[in-house]
């Protein structure tokens, strides 16, 4: 842009020769005859320079100068003085209001050309540094605008110089408005004013705005003084004087140089988030502090296992040891029964023999049992035919004790790969309990069925057997009317050697055994109390889809139709209607009943 050009001055012919030493160089110019004028034509036309004379009949250079530097809109205009006064008093007094230069009368062309031109290019870069500052200033805003740390600056008297939206939002804008002095609470004052004051270069504070009500929340607040030099490493603690004795330069007696004399900067944090995440962690610490008290103690079960393992291992190494001595006792007792003729004491005595022999049998296998090798002879078999036999097994107990059979087995089951004789081992053990809790007059109820499982009536041994909700399983459910089992007790029924028998009853072995067995067919057995009534509930459950499924003994046609018969299905036995296979006495009631 072409610099444009006031010349000032009453006398024409000076006019002249101002005008005709700027003439035809890239400058417009403008020409005023007095002070008056010469403001006017400022006001309106906004010259880069001004070629001003002092002396003026109407207003004096001087005057017109003071009033363009009193006005912000010709403030920035260029003002050169021209005057015949050379005194340094009018030099000093020209330039100290706000003059560029001065120049005396009489002067050469040349000269004012080249002090024009000089004056023209510093005001170019004046104005170009102005529009790179405002840049600046742009970019400064917007970083300071879009940080989620508040910033403030303080000058060295502890005034808000700016404050960016964060800052403004986490301290408030009221407290930015308050002098440093009356901030709350005082310590924040306090230690701010410590680092204005050079007492610290850096400090760090964490402060609850919300407890002095000036904000809603906890803070940290980072101060550091502008200015500040670098704090000296801990290793050498004072910078070494120079050679001659005198300090270092930057050594601290320029005051300033002092720390925290340009005042200080302001880092706020919003707390909350660093709390929140304390909190996170602190949440997931204790989850895996409790993830880790169950594995010891998942850990401990597994070492009671092994314990369990070595103990049925020895167990059933004295029970094979038993087992052959107490079969020629067995033998020499059935030979010897043969060939005596005993009175009255002595036959009560021998049958009390055998009573103990066939007791301590019982125990023998029962030992075996529960540490057998671990396999199956897995063959397609039907479970309601397995119940049928294991019912007529103990038929001649059920009818001595009065115990009334209820079946209700689905018609359409598919067959299973069951191994038969370890399946009935684990049916006699359950009907064996049931019929010992109820003692007398009772009612065993067995069920059977394919059911869809939901997710909620899982307990942890089905689970641990692999299944899911949704899962169709083959369903056997056993249920007596005894009086259940005490809560305390429900945790121990499947450990070996558990029970409430009186001494030399029950091993104890009985559930143990059978849960390895119904475990070896990869389905699960839970005990529990019915819902509704007294007595308790035995659940077991068998993957349906386990195996491929050969075609039923009794001619059931599909597994839909055996989950619609469900839960108790058209032809379930009852009552009323035995079961072909099961003798009749046992699932009406009682022989003479
Ligand atoms: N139907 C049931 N009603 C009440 N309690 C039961 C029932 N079934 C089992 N229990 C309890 O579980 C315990 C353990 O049973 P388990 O079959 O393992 O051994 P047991 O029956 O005592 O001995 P054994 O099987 O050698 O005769 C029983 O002593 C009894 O307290
Ligand atoms: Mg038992």
């Amino acid at each position: 842009m072409t610099p444009s050009i006031l010349l000032v001055d009453d006398i024409p012919s000076n006019l002249r020769i101002l005008y005709e030493s700027l003439n035809g160089r890239d400058y417009r110019l403008l020409i005023a005859n007095g002070g008056a004028q010469a403001l006017e034509i400022a006001r309106r036309s906004h010259p880069d320079l001004m070629l001003l004379d002092v002396m003026m009949p109407d207003l004096d250079g001087f005057d017109v100068c003071r009033q363009l530097k009193a006005d912000p809109a010709t403030a920035t205009i260029g003002v050169i003085f021209l005057s015949a006064r050379d005194a340094a008093a009018d030099k000093v007094r020209g330039l100290a209001l706000g003059g560029v230069d001065y120049v005396t009368k009489p002067f050469h062309p040349e000269e004012i050309a080249a002090r024009v031109a000089i004056h023209c290019t510093i005001l170019r870069m004046d104005r170009e540094l102005a529009s790179r500052n405002r840049q600046l200033e742009l970019v400064r805003d917007r970083i300071l605008s879009s940080m989620t740390e508040g910033v403030v600056g303080l000058d060295a008297g502890g005034q808000v110089e700016f404050a960016n939206p964060a800052a403004t939002a986490l301290l408030g804008a009221a407290m930015l408005d308050l002098p440093l002095a009356a901030w709350q609470p005082p310590d924040l004052s306090e230690t701010v004013g410590r680092v204005l004051g050079g007492q610290d270069q850096f400090t760090v504070a964490e402060l609850d705005l919300a407890a002095t009500g000036t904000a809603p929340l906890p803070v940290e607040l980072r101060v550091a003084a502008i200015n500040a030099r670098p704090l000296p490493a801990p290793a050498s603690p004072r910078p070494p004087a120079d050679p001659a004795g005198q300090p270092h330069p930057g050594g601290g007696d320029d005051p300033a140089d002092a720390p925290g004399a340009g005042g200080a900067v302001l880092v706020v944090r919003d707390l909350r988030e660093r709390q929140r995440v304390a909190a996170a962690l602190a949440e997931t610490n204790n989850a895996l502090r409790q993830s880790h008290r169950e594995l010891k103690v998942a850990q401990m079960q597994l070492i009671q296992a092994a314990k369990l393992e070595t103990v049925g291992q020895l167990a059933a190494g004295v029970a094979h040891e038993v087992k052959n001595p107490l079969a020629v006792i067995q033998l020499g007792m059935d030979f010897l029964e043969q060939t005596l003729t005993l009175d009255q004491t002595s036959a009560t005595v021998f049958a009390d023999m055998q009573q103990a022999l066939l007791r301590a049998d019982t125990v023998v296998r029962g030992l075996l049992d529960f540490s057998r090798e671990r396999g199956l002879d897995l063959t397609p078999d039907s479970l309601n035919r397995l119940i049928n036999v294991s019912l007529q097994l103990v038929r001649h107990e059920l009818v001595q004790r009065n115990i009334k059979v209820i079946t209700e087995l689905a018609s359409a089951l598919p067959e299973q790969p069951f191994d038969a004789d370890k399946m009935q081992q684990v049916l006699l053990n359950l009907f064996m309990n049931a019929m010992h809790a109820m003692e007398r007059d009772g009612t065993l109820r067995i069920a059977t069925g394919l059911h869809r499982l939901r997710d909620e009536e899982l307990g942890p041994q089905a689970r641990a057997a692999g299944f899911l909700g949704g899962d169709l399983a083959l369903r056997l459910l056993i249920e007596d009317s005894g009086p259940g089992i005490a809560a305390d007790h429900l945790d121990r029924l499947f450990d070996p050697y558990f029970s409430t028998k009186p001494m030399g009853e029950g091993t104890g072995l009985g559930l143990s055994v059978t849960r390895n067995i119904v475990n070896l067919h990869r389905g699960s057995i839970d005990i529990g109390n019915r819902d509704s009534g007294r007595g308790a509930r035995v659940v077991l459950l068998f993957h349906a889809d386990a195996a491929p499924l050969p075609p039923t003994r009794d001619g059931a046609t599909s597994i839909a139709a055996a989950v619609a018969g469900e839960p108790a299905p058209a032809t379930a036995q009852s009552v009323s209607s035995p079961p072909t296979e099961v003798p009749r006495g046992e699932e009406t009631h009682p022989a003479g009943g």
